[in-house]
């Protein structure tokens, strides 16, 4: 594992309240996590977590995202072992009805007394259309709050689902004498519906960290004519998951949140799982599913810049620094090389640098002002 996993993503300049994050239960008279939303204008790594200075973890690695059965006590102990940037603990669709409550116990277990590492750690529940919702997100989190990051919400059709969350979570928090708004929530997009609400949805509550596309139930809802999760159906020419893909990416981004790949089933197709990662981070995203432990390997390399793109990123961020200072002329748009950057050249770069820095990467070149 990279030593960077406990480091966080967050701003390196004074963080400000967003106006559009101030929607939602957490922004009502008490709701005290306002301190939670931040814009992202620049981005460096191991800095503060949440707690006094205003300055919040919104933004953590999250190349590989591990599934783990929360039903599987051999499973919850190996997955501990496995350098993943993130592990969810399954209470949902890996998890059958009849032991949806020992798996809330076992999770709670593995969260409180096993080592993860510095991973990020997630618990999904179910979704809010079963009986069991209330009880797993009461359970694990009065069980193991302090040892968990996120919960994950599945299926979310609207705003109101995630803000129901925040409300659960808030009272839980306060009761607990935790943190209030420390545990975030991830969004996961699997049905039209979702897919049409999901710009409200990312606007829906400052403890949102992501939004993930889940392939297999999208897939289902929309009727693609395809039961290899992942893959492209038969028959379509082109891509068929472009347009979910830049919808759930823009949605996200438009909001500071991370956009995440879903999972990809055949696990012993190793090329397969590629291509799609590599798809998704061409895209913009910031990371995929993984579900076994041959796919962390090859997640966390296609989603980190290569080493050539994070010496270049680093590269224009100095040399603007260095042009638009005083001692360097204090000009807004310079030469590097044969290339000629400016504030937006910046602006790309930061989220190289920024992915670079997240997955512990080091330069192998240095700045050398001209002249
Ligand atoms: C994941 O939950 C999926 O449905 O693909
Ligand atoms: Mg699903």
């Amino acid at each position: 594992m990279v030593a960077s996993q406990t480091a966080m993503l967050v701003p390196s300049v004074p963080v400000t309240a967003s106006p559009s994050r101030t929607v939602g239960p957490s922004s009502v008279p008490g709701g005290v996590h306002d301190n939670r939303m931040m814009t992202r204008p620049d981005m460096t790594s191991g800095a503060t977590a949440a707690g006094g200075g205003g300055v919040v973890n919104r933004l953590r690695p999250r190349r590989s995202c591990l599934a783990v059965p929360g039903s599987s006590a051999r499973f919850l102990e190996k997955a501990q072992g496995l350098p993943a940037d993130e592990v969810f603990l399954d209470l949902e669709d890996a998890c059958a009805p009849l032991v949806k409550d020992s798996a809330r116990h076992a999770t709670v277990d593995a969260l409180s007394n096993g080592d993860w590492g510095g991973k990020t750690r997630a618990v999904r529940v179910n979704d809010w259309t079963t009986h069991w919702t209330y009880q797993d997100v009461i359970t694990v989190v009065e069980g193991a709050g302090a040892s968990l990051d996120c919960v994950m919400l599945p299926k979310v059709a609207g705003a109101a689902q995630i803000q129901a969350l925040d409300l659960l979570l808030t009272q839980i928090e306060k009761a607990m004498g935790f943190e209030v708004g420390r545990i975030g929530i991830e969004a996961q997009i699997e049905s039209a519906e979702g897919l049409v609400n999901v710009e409200a949805i990312a606007a829906s509550s400052p403890r949102l960290e992501t939004i993930i596309f889940g392939p297999a139930d999208f897939m289902a809802s929309i009727g693609m004519r395809s039961l290899v999760v992942g893959e492209q159906p038969p028959g379509y020419p082109a891509d068929a998951y472009h347009y979910i893909l830049m919808r759930i990416l823009v949605a996200a981004r438009s909001q500071h949140l991370q956009p995440i790949d879903g999972p990809y089933l055949q696990v012993r197709n190793a090329e397969g799982f590629r291509a799609a990662a590599r798809r998704a981070a061409a895209l913009g995203f910031d990371g995929k599913w993984v579900l076994h432990p041959d796919q962390i390997a090859a997640a966390n390399e296609i989603f980190s810049p290569s080493q050539e793109d994070y010496d270049h990123a680093e590269l224009i961020l100095d040399a603007y620094d260095w042009h638009t200072s005083a001692e360097g002329g204090a000009r807004g748009a310079a030469m590097l090389g044969d290339e000629m950057i400016d504030e937006a050249s910046r602006k790309m770069a930061l989220v190289v640098a920024g992915k670079g820095r997240a997955a512990g990467m080091a330069r192998t070149t240095s700045f050398q002002p001209p002249g």
